[in-house]
């Protein structure tokens, strides 16, 4: 009887676990993040900033400092270490700033057929025929990264990447992104193994871009392992799997690129909705380098970290937010809207936002023409599914039924995953955030004597 009562109790229990053991988990991890970092930071939009001030405080040429003495500064550093000290993203713009955004600007800085053509060229091995016959269970990070790998790879080299090449890289920039979303630990030797295939490329004269100052070997393979082998892959692969996810759960949006009435122009909206639902930083931060006085009766003193939040400022002033309406961008426009993906121009945006879009239009374009996409499992901005999908060849009939079951199966299999995905990322979060806060990475290295204008040899970052 007792036996009877308690399994009444506990089965339905166990069954509800994924609808609210997820969310709970997230506001524990929440909760524990603060308490070892400490509470951190004026939150725009929030209590004091408006929403209607955002790009004008993001755009205040005083709130300028990207690392130094702020403690999720630390944080940041250790999830992108080796070498943060060289990532064009997180350095000081009086440290060799400008010098490094130089050569980064060099690099992206073909034209938008060349992108196309070179996008192209990987995009068709994967998205073939012959990779596709029929249809396909697959996860869109999985499934992209390599592309985006070998893409960026060429784009550095001016050469294609060999297997054992791109495997290595590959295995650094997975750690990486699944450690920034607390699915994995750091794992160093991954990682520190890309830094040494890229130091030998560079002693063999394989690069071919200059760099206006002296840096060490290693100094340049860490600049090239931060922003092209670990930002650019992630980014890149994260937007496009966001794209095709999103997508996948809406067929009437397939169905309306695919008729060819639909104007070209509804095309960007995809992905301007994509990216406004999906933002790639949840927070970016900056630090005051002078008092910011906003009105008569606020001001910002120096020091002060202010954290931008995308994710809500893309929420406000749109209606129905949470939902994907393509549509909304007919009547609106990017500019006026609370709308900045790519971050703000006075204020350090994304070097790479041209390419990035010309890169979206095309796998859309080429994507949608040849396959259909069909999902079933939550799409949440960290992606802890890796983007499962259907992937399905239009050139052969896909019956219904084998839809809707591999559906149940998507749908039952995240439903435990999610899961186990959360505790994993309140165990591993809670872990990685003690050991940044050990280490300090971001602190050290602003406490030692710098070398005049020059950063010091990338030692703080290799534990
Ligand atoms: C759709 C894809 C991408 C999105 C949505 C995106 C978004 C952003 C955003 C919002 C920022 C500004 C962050 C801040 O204000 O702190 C940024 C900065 C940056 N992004 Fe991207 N990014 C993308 C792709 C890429 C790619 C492919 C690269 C490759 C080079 C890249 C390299 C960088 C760098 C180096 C910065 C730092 C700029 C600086 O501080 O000077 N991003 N990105």
């Amino acid at each position: 009887m007792i036996i009877s009562a308690l399994l009444i109790l506990i089965i339905p229990l166990i069954i509800s676990l994924p609808f609210w053991l997820p969310n709970l988990v997230i506001q524990l991890r929440m909760s524990i993040f603060t308490k070892v970092n400490g509470e951190e930071g004026i939150q725009v939009p929030g209590k004091e900033i408006k929403a209607s001030e955002f790009k004008k405080i993001y755009a205040n040429k005083s709130l300028k400092g990207r690392s130094k003495g702020a403690n999720l500064s630390n944080l940041f550093w250790y999830w992108l270490a080796p070498g943060p000290e060289m990532h064009q993203e997180h350095i000081e713009e009086w440290d060799n700033y400008k010098e490094i955004a130089a050569v980064t600007k060099n690099i992206l800085s073909i034209s938008n057929e060349e992108t196309e053509q070179l996008w192209s060229k990987y995009e068709s091995t994967i998205f073939s025929q012959k990779n596709i016959k029929t249809w396909k269970v697959i996860r869109l990070r999985d499934f992209l990264m390599p592309i985006s790998t070998s893409f960026f790879y060429e784009l550095v080299f001016g050469e294609e990447c060999t297997e054992e090449e791109k495997k290595i890289i590959l295995k650094h920039s997975n750690n990486v992104v699944n450690s920034l979303k607390g699915c994995a630990l750091r794992h160093m030797a991954k990682r520190n193994k890309l830094t040494e295939l890229l130091m030998e490329k560079l002693e063999k004269g394989d690069f071919k871009h200059h760099f206006p100052k002296e840096y060490t070997t290693e100094q340049k393979a860490l600049f090239l392992q931060g922003v092209f082998f670990t930002t650019a892959i992630v980014q890149m692969t994260d937007a496009l799997t966001h794209m095709l996810l999103v997508l996948a759960r809406h067929p009437e949006v397939q169905k309306k690129l695919n008729n060819s009435n639909t104007d070209k122009r509804y095309y960007d909206n995809v992905i301007s909705e994509t990216l406004r639902l999906y933002p790639l930083f949840g927070i970016a931060h900056r630090i005051a380098t002078d008092d910011i006085q906003i009105d008569e009766n606020r001001s910002i003193a120096k020091g002060s970290v202010v954290c931008f939040n995308y994710p809500e400022y893309h929420k406000i002033g749109f209606k129905n937010p949470d939902k994907f309406i393509p549509e909304r961008w007919e009547t609106i426009t990017k500019r006026e809207a609370n709308y900045i993906p790519f971050g703000i121009g006075a204020n350090r945006a994304c070097p790479a936002s041209h390419m990035s879009l010309i890169i979206m239009e095309k796998m859309l374009s080429n994507g949608i023409q040849k396959f259909g996409f069909s999902s079933s499992v939550e799409h949440t901005r960290s992606l802890p599914n890796r983007g499962a999908c259907i992937i399905i060849s239009k050139e052969h009939s896909f019956s219904n039924t084998i839809e809707k079951i591999l559906l149940a199966f998507l749908k039952t299999r995240d439903y435990w995953e999610t899961l186990r995905t959360s505790i994993i990322q309140l165990v591993y979060g809670f872990i990685m955030v003690l050991h940044a806060k050990d280490l300090k990475l971001a602190d050290n290295y602003y406490k030692k004597p710098q070398n005049g204008n020059t950063i010091s040899p990338a030692v703080v970052s290799k534990s």
